[in-house]
């Protein structure tokens, strides 16, 4: 005998408890269908046919793993079987949710809409979650399969000349390529009727090169077929959902990889523009791209952005740009310059400026090329900028250039010792240099030789 709440075997119990939030109508029953337990609400769907000497329609759910259920006020339920298989015995939890409504209407109005109803909630919600052509598939082959009870089922696509499935299993009788073509031809479900199988085939999808159909394969009575129709309506809007969010994937991905050859791009035309100059200025081998580095490094300690690293980073490596325009009788005269002549080299950075202030990418990269003359005490050039006035790039770079310039071999004199190097940094702290960017760079320098 049932009742509620009493003679529960104690796993059904158990599970029961665990499943009955939110008031769902939830039964536990034996393997053989007696019903063990039921909870109030459940009571209230079944009324009259929830007796012990009465163990249908428990049975047909049991062996169908769920079904249908039309209860006596004209509701319809999706039901679902779980197995609990506790220490002595197999017992079956079964839940009801109200069933999916995919017409007009409400999901609890009469039962003579019932073509509007699909009754599957956990599969429209499964098939929202599928994320692939394939995971549609397998959930409409499961779908049709478990709870409408017939054996075959699966998704096919036009391929070529043939069919294939869009998921497995396939349907694999000799008849499905006829209804298929038969069903892309019409544009309408075809049921092939034999004595004791039949198939349907019904329309998922169809688009200019492609048709994708739902065929089953069992029993194909009238609501079975408006229940694969609604299913394959589903299943055909999550297909054509996937099949977008695809094509914006694809697009994302392609603009984004322009996007890093185009970085790409620029990166390699701003090493073009430096080797060139190195070459022409016989700056001393390495000094460039050692600098770059090193001013990367120091820049990064006081919390640039990766973005604005990577305008520091183009800007060091395009710091003597400008001497481009200098005459290569300045630029590269052995002898000392006359003052007129430094006059001239000192143009090198408003020459820079001018040059690349129409770059697009390079607008964020110009402090350096324009400031790294610039004094602290604003002795500097080209516009004698002082202190904070002077962007933090450009301060940073200077205390780099100069300690690479001092610790580096040059055709008149030999590298300067660290230490001696290190002392005319300092030195200049606070009149040539900035003093933070002089204790960062000093810190930095003793962190790496400890
Ligand atoms: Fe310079």
């Amino acid at each position: 005998m049932w009742s509620e709440g009493s003679d529960a075997d104690r796993t059904g119990e158990s599970l029961s408890r665990q499943r009955t939030d939110g008031r769902v109508p939830t039964i536990v029953c034996t393997e053989k269908g007696v019903v063990l337990f039921a909870n109030s609400d459940a009571l209230e769907c079944f009324e009259t046919e929830l007796h012990s000497e009465n163990n249908e329609p428990w049975r047909g759910f049991l062996q169908g793993k769920g079904g249908l259920w039309h209860d006596h006020r004209g509701r319809l339920w999706d039901v679902s079987v779980e197995e609990s298989v506790g220490p002595r015995s197999r017992n079956s939890l079964i839940r009801m949710e109200p069933a999916l409504h995919l017409g007009s209407g409400s999901p609890t109005s009469e039962v003579d809409e019932g073509p509007l109803f699909v009754g599957l909630a956990e599969a429209a919600e499964a098939l929202r979650r599928a994320t692939s052509p394939l995971e549609v598939a397998h959930v409409c082959a499961r779908v049709v399969r478990i709870r409408f009870g017939l054996p075959q089922a699966g998704l096919m696509t036009s391929h070529r000349s043939g069919w294939r499935p869009l998921g497995e299993p396939s349907i694999k009788s000799p008849e499905v390529g006829e209804i298929l073509e038969e069903c892309r031809k019409r544009g309408v479900s075809v049921v092939w009727e034999s004595p004791s199988r039949d198939i349907v085939a019904v329309p998922v999808l169809a688009s200019p090169t492609k048709f994708t159909a739902l065929v089953a394969e069992g029993i194909a009575d009238e609501a079975r077929v408006e229940a694969l129709h609604a299913l394959a309506a589903f299943a055909g809007t999550m297909l054509e959902r996937n099949a977008l969010e695809d094509e914006k994937r694809r697009f994302a991905d392609g603009l984004q990889a322009a996007h890093q050859e185009l970085l790409r791009a620029y990166d390699e035309t701003v090493l073009g523009w430096t080797r060139a100059l190195d070459l022409r200025d016989k700056i001393t081998e390495g000094h460039t791209q050692r600098v770059t580095e090193l001013t990367v490094k120091l820049a990064r300690r006081f919390g640039f952005t990766e973005k604005q690293v990577i305008s520091i980073r183009r800007g060091a490596l395009l710091h003597d740009i400008g001497k481009v325009g200098i005459p290569d009788s300045i630029l590269l005269k052995d002898a000392g310059l006359t003052n007129d002549e430094w006059d001239v080299m000192r143009t090198h950075t408003t020459l820079a400026y001018d040059m690349l202030r129409p770059i697009g990418f390079l607008k964020d990269s110009l402090d350096i090329p324009h400031c790294h003359h610039e004094r602290w005490d604003g002795k500097g050039y080209p516009q004698g900028l002082k202190g904070e006035q002077i962007p933090l790039p450009a301060r940073v770079f200077a205390v780099v250039d100069v300690w690479d310039a001092l610790t580096s071999d040059r055709p008149y004199r030999g590298a300067m010792p660290h230490e001696e190097a290190k002392a005319l940094i300092l030195d200049g702290s606070g009149t040539q240099f900035d003093p933070t960017v002089v204790a960062a760079f000093i810190s930095m320098l003793d962190e790496e030789l400890s």
